[in-house]
This record gives structure tokens, C-alpha cells and sequence, in this order.
């Protein structure tokens, strides 16, 4: 039986949906628009993609996008200078500073320097340590859609087998903590796993977030099991100069096998961009002192 295939991008225009009219009720409460800062520095041609059309997406969803672009020899003085700016702006309620950054900035203090209570990323260490002591705070976009996504197929994830392949700060640890809380039993396996065809078998869900093309194969797949594939990988197309997008499973194998996956593109890659909108939006009702029930967006 061919698995059932997750449309991360249906869903993710429902969310934004659902965002949109939150955000409008903001506005109304609040006479401004919920805002949400990208700052880009210098001119890396996919980051660049990424910007415009988080900016774009926050337009759409009601907000005000606030877009500032510092030149690739930006000091880091400037930086930190730009983000303590965002911060201290009541008219902006996230910050993300797209990453990577040039080498000689240190992305690890530019992320500190992000005030936790904007850092709708949830890259700052006092979110990732709120995350594993269960407090709220704003949790990593990815981990927090790929969550979305499995509890939209499965209800329930209580007592499920979880293997996150991967153990990136940005995926791989705070999905394996998202699991956890959702009471999985959680293996977080990486490139020094022993046997990680005998560990991915026992999974009831497979999460993989390495970066490697078509590194799951489908024998490693426990029949009916749901596969999140996070992976976007360019690999060379079939014919001469053409490329395409691979995840990290070889879909046409783990399709064959699982119960339910996600596709690449269009599946986990959609949801990136919502749940930052859905972030930017939480913030903007925290900061504001208004009340937001847990499970409004
Ligand atoms: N670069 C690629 N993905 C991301 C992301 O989710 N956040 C930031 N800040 N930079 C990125």
C-alpha cells in the first residue's frame, strides 16, 4: 500500500489562514500592526530568496515586515547595534536575523544579543533551555511544523517510538525535545549511530534532518510508520544541466513502506515560513499583555 502523502503546503496555507484573521484581531485590539524585523547582511543569493518571501508572507498575514540590509562587511558593532535598535522598538515583535552570516561576524552573540521575549527563532539559549524545562518561549520554526504536521496525522503521539536523525541546535535537538514532551520515546541518532538501518526500523516516527540526499532508505522503514522528511537537497537532474529537490529519504523506497510521509518540495519546507508568522504573532500578543489560549494557532 503506497503511503499517504502529507501536504505540508496545504496545510501551511490553512495556518496562515488562521493567522491572518488572529492578526487582524490584534490590530483591532491594539490599533497597530503585529511587526516582525528580517535582517539580512550581505548578499548570499538563497538567503536573499528567503527574505523576500518571508517578508512577503508577513505582509499577507496582516503584519507590518520591517526588512533591514547591512552590506557584507558589516561590523559586528553594527550589527549588535541594529539588533539592540529592534529590540528596544515597541513597533517590532520578532526578530530574525537570517542565517548563516559573513565569517567574521559570531553568529552565537548576535543570537544572544536578541532579546528572548523577540526571538521568534527560538534560537536564543534561554528559549532552548525554556523548551527542555517545558516553559513557554518561542520554539525553533521547523521542529515546531514537523510537530504540527505528525499530531495533524496522528492525534496522539503519547508512547510512540521517535527517531530524529540529526542533531543540529536549529532541527534535530529541539525536535527531539518537542517529542519528548509529547511523552515519545525519543532516539536522536546522528553520524556516528551505530546501525542506523536497525534503529530507523523501530521507529513509529522518523524524523530526518541531515542534509544527506536520499540517505533513509526504504528497507529501513517499519511498515505503516510516519516519515517527516526535513531534508532540501539540490541534486543533478535526470537530464544534461537540470537540477532537482531531494529530501534526506529516498522517497520513491519509504513511500512504498510507510503509513504516511512528506513529500519534497512541498512538504515540511511550507511550514518553515507559518509557524515563523505564528511565532511573530504570539510575541506580538505576549509583548502586548494580551491573553492567546495555547492551542489559538
Ligand atoms: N537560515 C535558514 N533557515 C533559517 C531559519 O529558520 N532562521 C534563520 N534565522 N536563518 C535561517
Amino acid at each position: 500500500m503506497a503511503a499517504d502523502i502529507i501536504d505540508g503546503k496545504a496545510f501551511a496555507l490553512d495556518l496562515r489562514g488562521r493567522i491572518a484573521t488572529l492578526a487582524a484581531d490584534f490590530t483591532a485590539r491594539t490599533g497597530r500592526k503585529a511587526g516582525l524585523a528580517v535582517v539580512l547582511v550581505g548578499e548570499d543569493a538563497a538567503s536573499q530568496v528567503y527574505v523576500r518571501s518571508k517578508g512577503k508572507a508577513t505582509v499577507e498575514a496582516g503584519m507590518a515586515s520591517f526588512e533591514h540590509r547591512l552590506p557584507v562587511d558589516a561590523t559586528q558593532a553594527e550589527l549588535l547595534a541594529l539588533v539592540e535598535a529592534l529590540n528596544a522598538d515597541p513597533a517590532v515583535d520578532g526578530i530574525l536575523v537570517q542565517l548563516p552570516l559573513p565569517t567574521h561576524l559570531d553568529e552565537q552573540t548576535v543570537i544572544a544579543t536578541i532579546s528572548p521575549d523577540k526571538d521568534v527563532d527560538g534560537f536564543h539559549v534561554i528559549n532552548a533551555g525554556r523548551l527542555a524545562v517545558g516553559q513557554p518561549g518561542y520554539v525553533p520554526c521547523t521542529p515546531l511544523g514537523c510537530l504540527m504536521l505528525l499530531k495533524d496525522r496522528l492525534g496522539s503521539l503519547s508512547g510512540l517510538n521517535a527517531v530524529v536523525i540529526g542533531r543540529s541546535n536549529i532541527v534535530g535537538k529541539p525536535m527531539a525535545q518537542l517529542l519528548l514532551a509529547e511523552s515519545c520515546t525519543v532516539t536522536i541518532a546522528h553520524s556516528r549511530t551505530r546501525d542506523l538501518a536497525e534503529v530507523v526500523r523501530r521507529a513509529d516516527i522518523v524524523v530526518a534532518a541531515v542534509g544527506r540526499p536520499e540517505m533513509v532508505k526504504g528497507s529501513w522503514i517499519k511498515p505503516g510508520a510516519t516519515v517527516i522528511d526535513v531534508g532540501i537537497n539540490r541534486v543533478a537532474g535526470t537530464e544534461p544541466g537540470k537540477t532537482r529537490l531531494v529530501g534526506d529519504v529516498d522517497f520513491a523506497e519509504a513511500s512504498a513502506i510507510a503509513g504516511a510521509i512528506t513529500p519534497v518540495p512541498g512538504g515540511v519546507g511550507p511550514m518553515t515560513i507559518a509557524v515563523l508568522l505564528r511565532n511573530a504573532l504570539v510575541a506580538a500578543f505576549r509583548n502586548a499583555g494580551l491573553d492567546l489560549a495555547d492551542d489559538a494557532i
